[in-house]
């Protein structure tokens, strides 16, 4: 007797593994999260996300190119807005010579090839930290739509090649991709953060912007009114079709690793690329594990960014993206 099949034989050693290897990670998969601040010569450290930056604009063209010669061909900008510029409108969110605005100028003025994303969403430029504004005890939906469309907008004349929106209101998608094509702006994609969730791994990144919801008697401190209950599956694929419908190019699960399941299901339900946000706690987690030598940093990264691709990501938003592409080679 002896087992019909062994399937060991194709385990034998790297280079059979590596032959059969079903999901191979490149540098073509990742999209470079990048957070901006006003000021010169500024490359500060994230307290709660170790090694990772927010850059002034001059220091930001550095970074940029050295992303590019890394093979690195895409990035999703976040702006940290001082506080004296917020308010419950985000009114900041559409000065044309905004940090947004002239951050894109910039990257696309250093590497014009660059594919350039900017995060469509009112929290950084919110006085109470949320994505929408703010009336009568609650977040207004349509009111905040409006000007998401405005401000995206804004960004697809400074040179976007797309929008981001993240905030989770209904019917934005619509709302942008009507404005954007009534303005001439048919060229500027919309990737939409459709099935995003009402998660705690989004600590450490409102840290890096300065963007958590503030104490408020009217409205809840949480986010959960507007991002997706966790508890829920079916709602991500209607979430997901209804931004297609809308106009959406590019859809997207967020967070990453808790989410997988949902992930394979979206890729399996829809014929759109589908993007995954290994979002920032999911690196806090790997980092403050690999600090204390309980786990292997690079061990860790790779495995957990190799299951986004094999339960369907075309594209992985990550802030491993570079440390990943130095191992690849
Ligand atoms: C907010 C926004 C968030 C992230 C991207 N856009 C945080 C939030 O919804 O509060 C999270 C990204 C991360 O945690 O890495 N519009």
């Amino acid at each position: 007797m002896f087992p019909l099949r062994r399937n060991r034989r194709l385990r034998t050693n790297e280079s059979i593994r590596s032959l059969v290897r079903e999901t191979v990670l490149t540098p073509n998969d990742f999209l470079v999260p990048l957070f901006v601040v006003e000021g010169k010569g500024v490359k500060e450290e994230i307290p709660s996300m170790p090694n990772y930056f927010r850059y002034s604009l001059d220091l930001l063209e550095k970074e940029v190119k050295e992303l590019w010669a890394m093979g690195l061909k895409s990035v999703l900008v976040f702006v940290k807005v001082p506080d004296n510029l917020k308010d419950n409108k985000g009114t900041e969110a559409l000065n044309p010579n905004g940090l947004m605005q002239r951050a894109v100028k910039v990257i696309k003025n250093a590497v014009p090839e660059m594919i350039v994303m900017t995060d469509v969403a009112l929290d950084p430029y919110s006085s109470f930290g949320h994505d929408g504004i703010i009336g009568n005890g609650q977040i207004l939906n349509d009111e905040t739509s409006a000007v998401l469309a405005e401000m995206a907008l804004s960004h697809a004349q400074a040179g976007a090649d797309f929008v981001a929106p993240s905030d989770m209101m209904d019917g934005r998608i619509s709302a942008i991709r009507e404005l954007l094509e009534d303005e001439g702006f048919y060229n500027t994609g919309i990737m939409s953060y459709s099935a995003k969730y009402a998660s705690a791994h989004y600590g450490p990144f409102r840290d890096a912007l300065d963007s958590a919801p503030v104490d408020l008697i009217d409205i809840p401190k949480d986010k959960k009114t507007y991002q997706m209950d966790y508890h829920n599956r079916f709602e991500a694929i209607r979430e997901t079709e209804m931004d297609i419908n809308e106009g959406a190019d590019i859809v997207m699960v967020k967070p990453g690793i808790s989410y997988l399941d949902i992930l394979r299901e979206i890729k399996d339900a829809v014929d759109v690329p589908v993007a995954v946000y290994q979002v920032s706690g999911e690196y806090a987690m790997i980092k403050a594990a690999a600090e204390k030598g309980w786990l292997d940093h690079d061990a860790i990264m790779l495995e957990q960014t190799t299951a986004f691709k094999r339960a369907g990501a075309d594209i992985i938003a990550s802030y491993f993206a570079k440390d990943i592409v130095k191992l690849l080679k």
